[in-house]
C-alpha cells in the first residue's frame, strides 16, 4: 500500500508561498557560489528550514566511499563518517542520477538492517547534485515513515539543480582562469623572447655601427696623418728651403685642425661634449668653413652662401653648429651625384620661444636641387640610424644629430623636400649676443723668456706637458713642472710662488678642478687655467678659466690672459 503523503502537503497557501520564497533566496545565494564548499555551506544552512524536515545531510562521493560533509539535524548523525558507496542510499541516488524517495528505511531490502538502527531516521528523500556523473547528494530526513509531499520533492530538486548549476559555473570559471593564466604565461614568454631578440638585434646593429664608425675614423685619421707626418718630416729635414718647410708645416696644421674637428664630431655622436652656447657670428663662421665645405662637396657642386646683412649672432655651440652645417652640406652633396647647387642661407626672423614669448631667431637653411625625398623617407629622415645609403656610406646619424642639436639649443629643425626637385633643411636657432673677443688676439708677440711671469704647469702626460711647456716658454713664461696635483700643492707649500697654475683636469689622484678649489681657498692670488679634454668638464667651477685640448699657442695666450683677468 502507498505510504501516506505528509510534510509540506499539509501547508496552507501562505506557508507554502513562504517556503518557495526561501527556495528563491537559497537559489540566489547558490548563484554566487563557485565551489563545492560554498554550495555545501548554503544548502547546509537553509535546506532543512525550506523542506520542513528533521534533518538534512550532504554527502560527497570520494572514490568508493560516500562521506557526510555537512549535517543540520535534530540529533547528530553521521557528520565526518564515510560509507561504502553501494550500501548508501545517497550512493544509489548519485549512481542512478535520480531523486530517490525512501518511505521506510526499515522495509527497504537495499538498506543494511542495522544501517539506521541507532538513529531517528525512518524515511528520507535524496537528490543528487551535479550534472552527468553527480559528485554529491542532499538528503532530507524524517523520523516517521511516509512519502514526502510533491512540493518538498520539487523544492529539494530545485535546490539541487541550482547547486549543480553553481558547480558547473565554478568549473567553467576555473578552467577559464586556467586558460587565462596559460595565455598570460604565453604572452609573457613571447614578450621575453621578443625583447631578447630585439636586444640581440640592437647589439648586432651597435656592433655594426661601431665597426663602420671605426673604419671611417681610421680611414679619415690616416688621411689626416699623412700631411702631418709629411710636414714634420720637412721640418726635420736639413737643407729644405724655408718656404717649402713653411708650406708643408701649414698643410700639417690644416690636417691637424681637421683631425680636431673629426674628434669633435665623434664626441658629439657619443654625446660626450657638453654644449657651450655663445654668440656665434655666422658670417665669421661661414668664412672659416667655406674652403673646407667647397673641398667636401667637390667641384661639380656650386656653393652659394647667402647671409642677410645685419644678421644677429646665433646663440649656439659653435663647434656643433659647424658640425650641423657640415652634415647638411654632405647630405646635399650626396643627393646631387651629378652636381648641382648647394645654397646656405641665413636670415633673421621672430617666433615664439619655448617660454611662450616672441623672440628673435636665425633661420639657417641648407638647400640642394638634388634627388629630394619621398614622404616615407622624409618622415624617417631624422630617426637615428635611418639611412638610404649603401652599407658603409651612411650611418644615418647626421640628421638625428642636427635635430638633437637644434632642440637642445632651443630651436627646431624642419625639412622641406620634393622628390626630383631637391631638399631644404631649415634649422631655426635663437639669436644671441656676440661673443666678447678674447683680449689677446692673433697678434701674439714673442717675449723674452721669463718676462711674463712664472707658470706652474701640472700634467701627468709627459708628451703633452713638454709641448705645453715649450709653448709657454715661447710666450715668455718661466715654467716649473709637476706631474700631479699633489706634487704641485707640495711645491707651493715649500715656497714655490707661481703667478699662474696651468693644470690638466683628469689626472690620477687629485683632479685639476679639485686643485683649483684648493688653490682658490689657500692662495687666491694665483691665477688658474684648467686645460681639459671632454670628460668631467661639468665639475670645473664656471669662474675658472678653461681651455680645451688640443689648442694653439694663441689660444693658450688668450686663455692665460682671461685667467689673469679673473684674479686681478
Ligand atoms: N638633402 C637630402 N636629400 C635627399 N635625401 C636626404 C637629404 N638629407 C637626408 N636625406 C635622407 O635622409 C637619410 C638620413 O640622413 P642622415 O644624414 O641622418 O644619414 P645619412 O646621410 O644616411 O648618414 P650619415 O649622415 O650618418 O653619413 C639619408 O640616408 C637620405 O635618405
Ligand atoms: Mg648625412
Amino acid at each position: 500500500m502507498e505510504a501516506e503523503q505528509r510534510g509540506a502537503a499539509g501547508l496552507d497557501d501562505r506557508a507554502l508561498a513562504a517556503r518557495w520564497g526561501y527556495v528563491a533566496e537559497a537559489v540566489e545565494a547558490l548563484s554566487a557560489a563557485r565551489s563545492m564548499d560554498e554550495v555545501i555551506d548554503v544548502l547546509g544552512a537553509r535546506a532543512r528550514r525550506i523542506i520542513g524536515c528533521e534533518g538534512v545531510v550532504l554527502v560527497v562521493r570520494d572514490g568508493d566511499l560516500c562521506r557526510c560533509v555537512a549535517e543540520d539535524s535534530v540529533e547528530s548523525l553521521w557528520l565526518g563518517q564515510s560509507f561504502r558507496w553501494e550500501e548508501s542510499v545517497a550512493g544509489w541516488a548519485m549512481h542512478h542520477a535520480t531523486t530517490m524517495s525512501e518511505s521506510d528505511v526499515l522495509l527497504d531490502p537495499r538498506v543494511p538492517p542495522d544501517g539506521y538502527a541507532d538513529t531517528y531516521v525512518r524515511s528520507m528523500l535524496v537528490t543528487p547534485i551535479g550534472r552527468g556523473q553527480p559528485r554529491a547528494a542532499i538528503a532530507a530526513l524524517w523520523s516517521e515513515s511516509g512519502r514526502p509531499g510533491d512540493n518538498q520533492v520539487a523544492m529539494l530538486e530545485t535546490l539541487a539543480r541550482a547547486a549543480s548549476a553553481a558547480l558547473e559555473r565554478g568549473r567553467l570559471l576555473a578552467s577559464l582562469e586556467e586558460l587565462n593564466s596559460e595565455l598570460d604565461q604565453c604572452v609573457r614568454t613571447r614578450t621575453a623572447e621578443l625583447e631578447q631578440s630585439q636586444d640581440v638585434l640592437r647589439q648586432v646593429q651597435k656592433t655594426e655601427i661601431v665597426g663602420q664608425l671605426t673604419g671611417h675614423v681610421a680611414h679619415d685619421f690616416n688621411n689626416l696623418l699623412s700631411p702631418i707626418i709629411a710636414g714634420l718630416d720637412a721640418v726635420l729635414t736639413d737643407n729644405l728651403p724655408h718656404d717649402a718647410v713653411l708650406r708643408r708645416a701649414q698643410m700639417a696644421m690644416q690636417a691637424a685642425e681637421s683631425a680636431q674637428t673629426l674628434v669633435q664630431r665623434l664626441l658629439a655622436f657619443a654625446r660626450r661634449q657638453p654644449l657651450a652656447p655663445t654668440g656665434v657670428d655666422l658670417v665669421d663662421l661661414m668664412a672659416g668653413m667655406e674652403a673646407m665645405l667647397r673641398s667636401t662637396i667637390g667641384p661639380r657642386i656650386d656653393l652659394v652662401v647667402d647671409l642677410a646683412a645685419d644678421l644677429p649672432p646665433v646663440h649656439a655651440d659653435r663647434n656643433q653648429l659647424e658640425l650641423a652645417i657640415l652634415n647638411l652640406a654632405v647630405n646635399g652633396r650626396d643627393a646631387m651625384p651629378d652636381g648641382g647647387v648647394l645654397k646656405i642661407a641665413a636670415s633673421p626672423c621672430t617666433r615664439r620661444a619655448t617660454s611662450g614669448q616672441r623672440r628673435k631667431f636665425i633661420r639657417l637653411s641648407v638647400t640642394d636641387n638634388g634627388t629630394g625625398m619621398d614622404a616615407a623617407t622624409r618622415a624617417l629622415a631624422v630617426e637615428p640610424f635611418f639611412t638610404t645609403k649603401p652599407v658603409g656610406h651612411g650611418t644615418g646619424l647626421g640628421l638625428s644629430m642636427v635635430h638633437g642639436f637644434a632642440g637642445q639649443s632651443g630651436g627646431i629643425l624642419e625639412i622641406e623636400s620634393e622628390l626630383g626637385r631637391g631638399t631644404s633643411v631649415i634649422v631655426t636657432l635663437p639669436a644671441g649676443l656676440a661673443e666678447v673677443e678674447s683680449p689677446a688676439g692673433e697678434s701674439a708677440e714673442v717675449h723674452a723668456a721669463g718676462s711674463q711671469g712664472k707658470v706652474l704647469l701640472v700634467d701627468d702626460n709627459e708628451l703633452v706637458r713638454h709641448s705645453t711647456c715649450e709653448m709657454l716658454m715661447e710666450l715668455g713664461y718661466e715654467v716649473v713642472e709637476a706631474t700631479m696635483a699633489e706634487e704641485a700643492l707640495a711645491m707651493i707649500e715649500l715656497g714655490e710662488r707661481p703667478d699662474l697654475v696651468v693644470t690638466d683636469h683628469i689626472m690620477p689622484g687629485m683632479s685639476g678642478a679639485e686643485l683649483a678649489v684648493r688653490l682658490r681657498r689657500d692662495h687666491p692670488g694665483i691665477a688658474l687655467l684648467i686645460i681639459s679634454g671632454f670628460e668631467g668638464v661639468e665639475l670645473i667651477a664656471p669662474d675658472v678659466a678653461r681651455l680645451s685640448k688640443p689648442f694653439r699657442s694663441r689660444h693658450l695666450q688668450a686663455s692665460i690672459a682671461a685667467a689673469r683677468a679673473l684674479v686681478s
